[in-house]
């Protein structure tokens, strides 16, 4: 019994991209600390992220990360429990350097670990705004990911939808791209596509199949050969017109599947999670969808924690923990690591 102590106190770290975290939860979804290192601006340049120096940062932050989580919870390590870590999928250098700080800090102070998918952590920071109902349908939507997951219960996946090809954040960086914006570009095309209009028709790819499936290629190719055409014709088109057109595509997409999805499983809550979940678009058009259906709670992480952060992976470690799910010290890093 893990939870032997005086207090239920798990320390999480989360190293899977760009984030250095780490963060100290108690009793499931109390974040006594969550420290955050972002190392965008050294990415910036390269207009995405280099694993390798991803890795290096790592490197650098990580112990100063554990400090800082530590003394900011107003704990010491004895009161801990746990150490939960990212084990996948991201970056394989950089998921093992945080693997290997987990390892380190568990061993030396004698503690557990549990080992935690990155997605997990995404959808469980939905607990720290409801008490989670099953069957649950889980929107993912991050810079590498975008599935439906069916829930049963606690802790059980059931991937019923995913992208065949880009995932919608990627698609948003990408055209982010084509139109100078700095990387990560969601957030700020989000904020362009209040002030346009949707003039340009982009495609609804795979809309009206009867699966669950999405593909954003097609939609990201349309975007950026409509902003070439006008470039060698020396036309200028409206940005927030690309941006508003853009988003209007993606969004009446990941609705009009989603919302099927929930239909056809017949869930009692629909959580959105991941990167993306911050698109206050997505968020406005998912309520007012969901608004009409008395049966179907939806659930949205805080704006705060719908990034990378080490908390919602101490939430997801609570889970784990109380399914006996624990790893040996030979535990290794799988970028590709599924649900
Ligand atoms: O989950 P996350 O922090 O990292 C991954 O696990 O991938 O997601 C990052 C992605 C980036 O592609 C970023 O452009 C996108 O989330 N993103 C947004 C918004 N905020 C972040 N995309 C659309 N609208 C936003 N407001
Ligand atoms: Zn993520």
């Amino acid at each position: 019994m893990i939870f032997s102590k005086k207090r239920k106190l798990i320390l999480a770290i989360e190293t899977s991209c760009d984030e250095s975290s780490v963060a100290v939860v108690e009793d499931e979804t109390k974040i006594l600390s969550n420290v955050i290192i972002s190392q965008i601006k050294s990415h910036q340049r390269f207009g995405g992220i280099v694993p390798e120096v991803a890795s290096r940062h790592h490197i650098e932050q990580i112990t100063i990360c554990i400090k800082e989580a530590i003394d900011k919870a107003d704990v010491i390590p004895e009161d801990l429990s746990a150490v939960a870590i990212t084990y996948g999928p991201g970056l394989v250098g950089a998921l093992l350097i945080g693997l290997s700080a987990a390892k380190a800090f568990a061993w030396a102070h004698n503690l557990p670990l549990i080992p935690v998918n990155h997605l997990s952590g995404h959808i469980y920071a939905a607990k720290l705004v409801s008490t989670l109902k099953f069957p649950l349908l889980a929107l993912v939507v991050s810079g590498g990911h975008t599935e439906l997951v069916y829930m049963k219960e606690d802790g059980k996946y059931q991937i019923i939808g995913q992208t065949r090809d880009d995932a919608v954040g990627e698609a948003y960086d990408k055209i982010g791209r084509a139109l100078g914006l700095a990387y990560p570009c969601g957030k700020e095309i989000d904020e362009m596509a209040h002030k346009g209009k949707d003039v340009f028709s982009f495609p609804r790819a795979m809309l009206k199949e009867e699966n669950f499936d999405f593909s954003f290629s097609g939609l990201k190719s349309a975007f950026v050969n409509t902003l070439h055409n006008a470039k060698q014709k020396k036309e200028v088109l409206d940005f927030f017109d690309l941006a508003t057109s853009f988003q209007t595509a993606v969004i009446e997409v990941l609705v009009g599947k989603t919302m099927r999805a929930v239909k056809t499983m017949n869930v009692k809550m629909l959580v959105v999670a991941g990167g993306v979940a911050a698109n206050k678009g997505l968020r406005e058009a998912l309520s007012e969808s969901v608004g009409y259906n008395p049966l179907v709670k939806l659930v949205v992480p805080p704006l705060n924690l719908c990034g990378d952060n080490a908390a919602m992976i101490g939430i997801a470690g609570f889970v784990e923990a109380s399914k006996g799910h624990f790893a040996k010290w030979d535990l290794n890093a799988d970028s590709s690591l599924s649900l």
